[in-house]
């Protein structure tokens, strides 16, 4: 018999603990929060009324298989309802994909600064993280596919990344799909998708419904402002649908986010005021921090990667407490092999002035 203290699975101690984007400031001032990519404009009314209503029913187990909803996604996406997989945000989707296919000693691939849960949701299954490097901090499909082995069993990307802001145009993600073998889950996670204003972006729907081996991932905490209630979804084709059916938690998704989800998706005016205030603000806020000589990673998400210069009282840290002694709060990324950048969610109008402002006192070296 083994003795000894309990010990986690193999992968497990390996993993370094997700740091969420800040949320307080010292001295308990009202924080301006760009950390997190969150809605600037917040939920939809009609979300905040149905989210509300749904008080009245807390006693209730909610739909465990989220019916409403997936017919409410493939209603607005023209979509196969029963495909449709819903989760605590598209976080735990992606921890249940990992554990439907990955073994331990499989690989996964994923890119240099993509999203850091796939590390994390790799190591808790005891496979192996394969990481791909980028080119100018874009996905590169040739050095994905130039990683692939036989013991790889999933590629995840996300289409915009997090946190550089970049994409890759639909016909990379098919030439990606056709070079990986059959039996390897390509996973686009579309997290920013609706953000995206290009003619050659496509978020994953044409490729999940063609093949049986990709997924798309999305969620409801960006462009419909709910990322407090956790409400993601998954587009699968019918056996890994059928797959993550099985595994994950009979009433995994609870009902005031099924019901502000449905409201949400309903409210195609405030998706529409989301997407077109993302569009000024981010092309404000590129313009004017290159004015400032700031070289920001073009992004076509709801967030700008900003580089600092290298010198030390004008680098990313010197930044970021610049920003925080203003009550600003944007995101290190040192945990993402960024050291040099913030990243900056586009927030309102004001938010999105006080920062220009704060940054503009920081590399003049004249505080306003
Ligand atoms: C690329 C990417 N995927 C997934 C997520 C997770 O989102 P959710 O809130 O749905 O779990 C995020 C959140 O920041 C993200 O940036």
């Amino acid at each position: 018999m083994a003795s000894g203290m309990p010990t986690p699975k193999r992968g497990i101690m390996d993993i370094d603990a997700y740091v969420p984007g800040e949320s307080s400031v010292p001295g308990g001032m009202e924080p301006i929060k760009l950390s997190s990519n969150e809605n600037p404009l917040g939920a939809s009314p009609a979300a905040i009324a149905a989210f509300k209503e749904a008080a009245g029913t807390l006693a209730r187990y909610p739909d465990g298989s989220a019916s409403g909803l997936r017919q409410a996604i493939a209603r607005v996406h023209g979509l196969n309802p029963d495909r449709i997989v819903c989760g605590a945000g598209s976080d735990e989707l992606l921890n249940l994909l990992a554990h439907a296919y990955l073994e331990p000693g499989d690989e996964t691939i994923f890119t240099e600064h993509g999203f850091l849960v796939y590390r994390i949701v790799t190591l808790g299954c005891g496979a192996m993280p394969v990481v791909a490097p980028e080119k100018d901090l874009r996905t590169d499909v040739d050095a994905i596919l130039a990683r692939v082995t036989p013991k790889t069993k999933m590629v995840f990307i996300a289409n915009p990344n997090n946190p550089t802001g970049t994409y890759i145009p639909f016909d990379e993600v098919r030439r990606l799909r056709q070079g990986l073998p059959d039996h390897v889950v390509l996973v686009l996670d579309a997290a920013y998708s609706e953000y995206v204003r290009r003619n050659d972006y496509e978020a994953g729907i044409e490729l999940v419904a063609t093949t049986g081996n990709t997924v798309m991932t999305r969620t409801f905490s960006k462009i419909h402002g709910l990322a407090a209630l956790r409400l993601g979804w998954a587009y699968c084709p019918a056996g890994i649908a059928d797959a993550l059916n099985r595994i994950r938690g009979p009433f995994n998704v609870s009902a005031p986010a099924i019901a502000a989800g449905i409201a949400a998706l309903e409210d195609c005016g405030h998706v529409e005021a989301s997407v077109a205030h993302n569009e000024r603000w981010l092309a404000w806020l590129t313009a004017e921090l290159e004015k400032l000589g700031l070289k920001v990673t073009p992004s076509v998400a709801n967030f700008v990667l900003v580089h600092f210069p290298g010198e030390k009282r004008r680098d990313a840290d010197a930044a970021n407490a610049f920003l925080q002694s203003r009550a600003i709060i944007v995101r290190k990324m040192g945990a993402y092999g960024l050291p040099g950048a913030l990243r900056v969610t586009i927030g309102t109008e004001a938010e999105n002035r006080a920062t220009l402002a704060a940054l503009e006192a920081f590399m003049t070296g004249v505080a306003r």
